[in-house]
């Protein structure tokens, strides 16, 4: 039996779409308010719970020989990315768990001090590769899904907001192949206590992308590009009424300031241990925009 945390979530649920077109069992945790009725359909078994509840965590992992961890925070870093994680990582040990997939992010490593969930994950993975359990972890870039919503406006308007440095690298990662990756890691050897930095086939500028759109919808980008420091002026602002909105700011920040690519090296690996090509933007986007 798998438990899939995060199942209703973008990658979550490729996940268990995959898993169930092996006919493998799959536990979906899912919450009342999500929409599940999917995952139902494909014929996953639903637990129905909350992650910031340690008992809720602890019904979820019995009897489970695989969990794969790809559930986001949406603000809240030390409840979701880190303590769900660790109790997650627990009660592997305690039910003899035999292989967990972490969603990690790339860049982990590098102690963004601003940005929470950037060290939640650098500490969950810690915590992991000493926990005595068999483990992968994968650390994407941007992930492709992320940007169905904004081609759609794209396709209406022609608009794209770039908020900072047009020029910085960045290798967005075909969700559905970041899916095949967490589950093909549990049977693959080499896969087996790696942790893998995942980015697509190609390095990208921020810049390159709505030029990708306009390529798809066949019409000129208007590209808006304020500069970072708007953010930094948000972010204060922010602070002066919610100092908790202004920490959660900070990772996006970090996502903006910087550059999250993999190196030829890296998507060479990648590709010889999960022994498929990975895809480039364009075509996940085409595949999914149905044009
Ligand atoms: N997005 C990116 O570009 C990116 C890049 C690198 C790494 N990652 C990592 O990839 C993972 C998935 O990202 P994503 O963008 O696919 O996430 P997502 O689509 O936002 O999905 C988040 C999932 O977590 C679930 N969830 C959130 N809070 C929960 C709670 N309190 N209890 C139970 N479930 C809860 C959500 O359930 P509901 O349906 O109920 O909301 C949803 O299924 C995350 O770990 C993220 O840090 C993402």
């Amino acid at each position: 039996m798998f438990l899939v945390t995060g199942a209703t979530g973008g990658i979550g649920r490729r996940v268990v779409r995959l898993l169930r077109e092996n006919n493998a069992r799959v536990r979906a945790f899912v919450r009342l308010s999500s929409r599940y009725d999917e995952l139902e359909h494909r014929g996953a078994e639903l637990f129905i719970g909350e992650l910031r509840e340690p008992r809720d965590i602890e019904k979820a992992c019995r009897q489970v020989k695989y969990i794969i961890s790809t559930h986001g925070s949406r603000g809240d870093a030390l409840a979701l990315d880190y303590r769900a994680n660790i109790e997650l990582i627990d009660q592997a040990k305690a039910n003899g768990v035999e292989h967990f997939v972490f969603i990690s992010v790339l860049g982990a490593e590098r102690g963004y001090e601003d940005a929470p969930v950037f060290k939640a994950k650098r500490e969950v993975e810690r915590y992991l590769q000493t926990s005595g359990v068999n483990y992968t972890i994968l650390r994407p870039a941007g992930l492709a899904s992320n940007l169905l919503p904004l081609a759609e406006t794209f396709r209406q308007t022609g608009l794209y907001l770039l908020i900072g440095d047009r020029t910085n690298r960045t290798s967005i990662v075909s969700t559905d192949d970041l899916a095949k990756m967490a589950v093909d890691s549990v049977t693959l050897l080499a896969a087996c206590n790696q942790v893998l930095s995942v980015g697509g086939s190609e390095i990208l500028t921020r810049e390159d992308i709505p030029h990708i759109f306009g390529r798809i919808f066949n019409r000129e980008p208007v590209i808006i590009n304020p500069p970072l420091f708007l953010v930094d002026g948000l972010r204060g602002a922010l602070g002066l009424i919610n100092p908790q909105a202004e920490k959660a700011l900070g990772t996006f920040r970090t996502l903006l300031a910087n550059e999250f690519f993999c190196t030829k090296e890296e998507i060479a690996k990648l590709e010889a241990i999960f022994n498929f090509p990975l895809e480039p933007l364009e075509s996940f986007l085409r595949r999914h925009l149905s044009v």
